[in-house]
């Protein structure tokens, strides 16, 4: 007996700093479908998720939060509406998950360090950069911001920390051999010309440990070091699958990866630090390497620190979680940037989901009931327009095929409607409805429901690594048992009979404008209520109006009021509005965001890195209709004329000091 063909697909491990969004659903969503595609067609399929847990990020938002960082992660990812729970809810059908706080997975990467270490791979050194005091942070050249500190504008000097090295610089030639040699490694084409480019610039080795981010895999032989995140991150996955490790023993049966599936930003990590290791290791390397596009809004990645998130959850309720994946997997062109938009979602749905694909099935399973009681045995009485259809649907799974061989997964999907809307025509074409007047044409009726039921049942399982609960829908309505929706049984006229039973509508249609009035309302809504929280606008009138107001207050009420000192981090203006500036400051224990309506007399740069005041206990508040929540006030003065001054401290003071 032959051994079943097998295929190993990854998704990059997702940072858990916070919930995830509809733009890092995508990669997963697409991993799914390919690895639901290669089951189908018969691999053992080891597909591969899970999340990358250490470094400075999450030990800030730990902190922040006032948690462990490992308490943080866990919430994040076991917790209620965390990323298990996102890909439950999105059908993602992995078949492992692994995270890199779990115990083999650090102790194999320790095992890699160690003998990258001993082998001369990896070598200790100086790591030279320019130091922030302040932040307690190292930086490049290219990484200052005016020959800056990124973080909080201050100035940095020169310094040095002990470091370890990884010699990336030994296999710069290797790598570039390994592109030209396998044209297929780096995909597309135009992204393995930038990986060529940067090698050519001169490759750097890479600073592999760090002595001040405690939250990472310790350096087994030296514990005042962590490695480097990306280190730990890219060996998941090999330590996944059993590498140096005695929880899995799956190393031998899926390395190398088929597919290694990544977001174009982190291509570079996958294409040269990651296939420099495995070549310092001897091991083989992954066969591809793909760097799809983003998933944009109005133009930009999204990010929660635009505030510009699209909330997967919500999605799915409000639209299924199927009409989401479809319109993941239909919108992104191969390795280029989609958009989100309300409109472009809700036409996907009605046009290709509502009108094409659930008009097909209900309408050819009402003709079936209505004309045949609901069954109709296989039909051979052709008919005009009959091999057109056939030949078109008998077409469709190979061109299906081709396409996500190449990973061409929109133009898969086209194929698959190509068939559905072929089918459609058909309908029209032979009018059945005519054909029923006369009981003459009942077998040539019936062979005509035949065709189209079998023409769905073609859709139905080549839809199912797309849209596997619709599939199920389908396969449902139209009687399919689990046998009849192999893919190696799509040979058109193989069903014998069909027994059909109607059920709801696949997907509702949705009406357009009902529907964007609808969301713009709950927009206007949700910024009414945050406008009647506060008239953000208008923020710091209103402080002063409030102030004026006031009736005198005891000792007790005023130390309820509690000033310190922030160093702001960053500024910058919103292009929502004219008044409003919104700062990162450090209060001496976190940071926070605070949104003041101080643009007018300021620019970001004239306050960055500077001590100002802040009333800290303030109860958190939304503006700008919700987008943003403002953790407190910055004082300021106003004279007669409404000139507006920032109440600032000199740098020697200490931010976090208590104003009173
Ligand atoms: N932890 C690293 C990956 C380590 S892999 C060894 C990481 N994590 S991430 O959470 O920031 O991103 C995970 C994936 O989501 C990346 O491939 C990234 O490109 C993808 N996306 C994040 N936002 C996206 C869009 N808006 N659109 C499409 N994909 C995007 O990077």
């Amino acid at each position: 007996m032959s051994e079943k063909k097998t295929f190993y697909i990854t998704t990059p491990i997702y940072y858990p700093s916070d919930k995830l969004h509809i733009g890092h659903s995508y990669t997963t969503v697409a991993c799914d479908a390919l690895a639901r595609y290669k089951r189908m067609q018969g691999y053992d399929v080891m597909f591969l998720t899970g999340t990358d847990e250490h470094g400075q990020k999450i030990q800030d938002k730990a902190a922040d939060a006032g948690v462990t960082p490992k308490q943080y992660v866990d919430n994040i990812v076991e917790g209620e509406g965390g990323v298990k729970d996102l890909w439950k809810l999105l059908d993602i059908s992995y078949d492992r998950f692994i995270r890199t706080t779990d115990d083999y997975h650090m102790e194999s990467c320790q095992k890699i360090f160690t003998q990258l270490y001993e082998q001369g791979d990896i070598y200790k050194s100086v790591y030279k950069g320019h130091y922030c005091k302040p932040c307690e942070s190292f930086w490049t050249d290219s990484q200052l911001v005016d020959g800056k500190c990124p973080d909080c504008g201050r100035e940095v000097y020169e310094a040095e920390e002990e470091a370890y090295f990884f010699k990336t610089s030994k296999y710069a030639d290797r790598l570039l051999r390994l592109y030209e040699e396998n044209p297929q490694f780096i995909q597309p084409e135009t992204r393995k010309n930038e990986m060529i480019a940067f090698i050519n610039q001169g490759l750097q080795d890479t600073c592999v440990s760090r002595t001040t981010v405690p939250w990472g895999i310790p350096v087994p032989f030296d514990q005042k070091h962590t490695m480097y995140v990306w280190v730990d991150a890219l060996s998941n996955y090999i330590t996944a699958l059993g590498y140096q490790n005695g929880k899995y023993d799956d190393y031998s049966k899926f390395w190398p990866a088929d597919l290694h599936m990544v977001g174009k930003e982190i291509l570079r990590f996958h294409t040269i630090l990651w296939p420099a290791m495995l070549m310092a290791l001897d091991l083989p390397l992954p066969k591809r390497v793909f760097g799809h596009g983003w998933l944009l809004l109005d133009g930009g990645k999204m990010s929660k620190s635009k505030g510009n998130v699209v909330d997967p959850v919500v999605l799915c309720q409000r639209y299924g979680v199927d009409a989401i994946r479809y319109f993941l997997l239909r919108e992104i062109p191969f390795g280029n940037d989609g958009s989100f938009s309300n409109e472009s979602l809700i036409s996907r749905i009605n046009t290709d989901l509502a009108n094409d694909l659930g008009n097909l099935l209900s309408r050819t399973v009402a003709m079936v009931e209505k004309y045949f009681g609901g069954t109709i045995p296989a039909q051979r009485a052709a008919g005009e327009f009959d091999e057109d259809l056939i030949s078109i649907v008998s077409a469709m799974p190979a061109h299906v095929t081709e396409n996500m061989d190449q990973l061409l997964i929109p133009q898969a999907t086209q194929e698959i409607f190509k068939a559905i809307q072929r089918a459609n025509k058909y309908i029209d074409e032979t009018a059945p409805w005519a054909l029923a007047k006369d009981e003459a044409n009942k077998p040539r009726l019936a062979a005509v429901l035949y065709n189209l039921c079998e023409a769905l049942r073609f859709a139905a399982v080549m839809l199912a690594p797309f849209l596997p609960t619709t599939a199920d829908r389908m396969a449902e309505q139209l009687g399919l048992s689990q046998a009849e929706r192999d893919f190696d049984t799509l040979t058109f006229g193989s069903k014998t009979e069909y027994t059909v039973q109607k059920g709801e509508a696949l997907f509702p249609r949705i009406d357009m404008e009902k529907e964007l009035a609808e969301l713009a309302a709950e927009q206007a809504a949700k910024a009414a209520a945050a406008q009647a929280d506060q008239p953000a606008e208008e923020a710091p009138a209103l402080e002063k109006l409030e102030l004026e107001h006031l009736d005198e207050i005891t000792f007790d009420d005023f130390a309820k009021c509690e000033m310190r000192v922030a160093r702001v981090l960053e500024c910058e203006k919103l292009k929502e509005s004219k008044k409003l500036l919104k700062f990162k400051l450090f209060d001496g224990e976190r940071e926070r965001t605070i949104l003041s309506g101080i643009a007018k007399w300021y620019e970001p740069e004239d306050l960055i890195g500077k001590n100002v005041c802040i009333v800290a206990n303030l109860a958190p508040r939304p503006m700008m209709k919700g987008k943003y929540v403002s953790e407190g006030m910055i004082l300021s003065a106003e004279d007669n004329e409404g000139n507006v001054t920032v109440v600032q401290f000199p740098a020697s003071v200490k931010p976090g000091s208590q104003l009173g």
